[in-house]
């Protein structure tokens, strides 16, 4: 049986935030996508991610009607706490760049994005199989996938978007000989737990100690979210929940702080990689989120970059099409690059300044402490962390 044809503007690759940020944007313009996704809505809703937004990403939720839930069920953060050598230090975002953070997790952008698509009418097919791309550097690329009910389908569009995050198929679709890939790996993983008990602190606190780094961070009043740093061979089932609390406890009662416990809910193994590809584009196809770049967690950066790139791939999408002219395509790369590598350096930097090298030296614990002490202990360093953290304020 041949496949059902269909015609649209832009099909997309992936229906996590960056795939339905993009569909939404682009149905702002007047521009008609399709997205797929391999996964379940509930699979995705399901699946832990971070919870930190820079402003720009709540603005550009906010501001273009996808929902305000996030001022009403998030939380603003004016700053984060930097413990370290017994001891605790803020970096006050709101003095130092009059910038600040929201907490609201990742599964709740995209709960927002699936509802704001559904509510808008937009085309968006969950639990697809046997995705297919072809045709990149023809006029009219397509995309071949079987839907939940079985059907096989065939949509041409004017141009294909890669929003099929950190294991992309369509990343894979560029020639070797067009493409550059550049990596880095990291001795080390998170360990993440969902705890059933109150905040331990109003603010993230990003710890680090002779046993290895860990971060608290929130999720609501009666859910909390914390990392302790690992090795990426670790088993969950080895770790039961005192002696989750016994290592996190230690961790952060080197520099003076005591957690509120509780029941632990979920625990997963995070693993830790960068990851760039150059160029973001080929032919009438391009690439947006993890599926072009990955940074490790600490920082919190990996959605706000796909953020940050769908509203740039937007701009110069709606040009592409006006014009019926991939050049745009190559705009929109050399664009996102420049804040991607940004964010790759201070990603990198937060994770080699807080997390311990499993052969590290005396001398290795004391550099850290030696280089966490001329960061908090400096206006010029503290404002250069305040900045990347916050998503470089009025860069844009
Ligand atoms: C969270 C995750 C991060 O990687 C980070 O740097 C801060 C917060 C989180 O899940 O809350």
């Amino acid at each position: 049986m041949s496949p059902t044809p269909h015609r649209t503007q832009v099909a997309i690759v992936g229906a996590g935030p960056a795939g339905l940020m993009l569909s939404h944007l682009l149905a702002g313009v007047g521009i008609d996508s399709v997205a797929v996704d391999l996964r379940s809505r509930r699979e995705i809703e399901e699946t832990h991610r971070a919870g930190i937004l820079e402003q720009d990403s709540v603005d550009l939720l906010v501001d273009t009607g996808v929902s305000d839930r996030v001022h009403r069920d998030g939380y603003r953060h004016d700053g984060i706490e930097l413990a370290f050598g017994g001891g605790s230090h803020r970096i006050d975002f709101e003095g130092l760049v009059g910038a600040a953070t929201q907490l609201y997790p990742q599964t709740d952008v995209f709960i927002d994005l699936a509802d704001a698509r559904a509510r808008d009418g937009g085309d968006v097919r969950f639990e697809v199989t046997d995705v297919e791309v072809d045709d990149l550097v023809s006029t009219t690329p397509v995309l071949r996938f079987t839907d939940a009910a079985g059907e096989r389908h065939e949509v041409r569009a004017d141009f294909l978007v890669g929003a099929d995050g950190s294991r992309s198929l369509c990343r894979r679709q560029v020639p070797e000989a067009e493409r550059r890939q550049y990596f880095r790996e990291y001795p080390f993983a998170w360990f993440g737990i969902l705890v059933e008990a109150p905040m331990s602190a109003p603010e993230l606190i990003y710890s680090h100690s002779p046993r290895g780094f860990a971060l608290i961070s929130q999720r609501t009043e009666t859910l909390q979210r914390m990392y302790f740093q690992c090795d990426p061979a670790t088993d969950v089932a080895d770790w039961s929940d005192d002696r989750i609390w016994e290592e996190l406890q230690a961790r952060v009662g080197a520099n003076g702080y005591t957690l509120k416990e509780g029941p632990i809910t979920s625990r997963t193994v995070l693993p830790f990689r960068s990851f760039v590809q150059e160029p973001m584009h080929h032919g009438r196809l391009v690439l947006a989120g993890d599926a072009a770049h990955t940074v490790p967690p600490t920082g919190a950066k990996g959605l706000n970059l796909a953020l940050a790139d769908v509203r740039v791939l937007a701009e110069e999408l709606e040009r592409a099409v006006a014009a019926g002219d991939p050049a745009p395509l190559a705009r929109y790369g050399e664009r996102a690059l420049a804040r991607v590598w940004k964010a790759q350096h201070f990603s990198y930097w937060m994770t080699t300044m807080l997390h311990t090298l499993p052969e590290a030296s005396p001398f290795d614990l004391r550099r850290q402490e030696g280089e966490l002490a001329a960061v908090t202990g400096s206006t010029a360093g503290s404002t250069y962390l305040a900045e990347a953290y916050t998503g470089w304020p009025g860069q844009r």
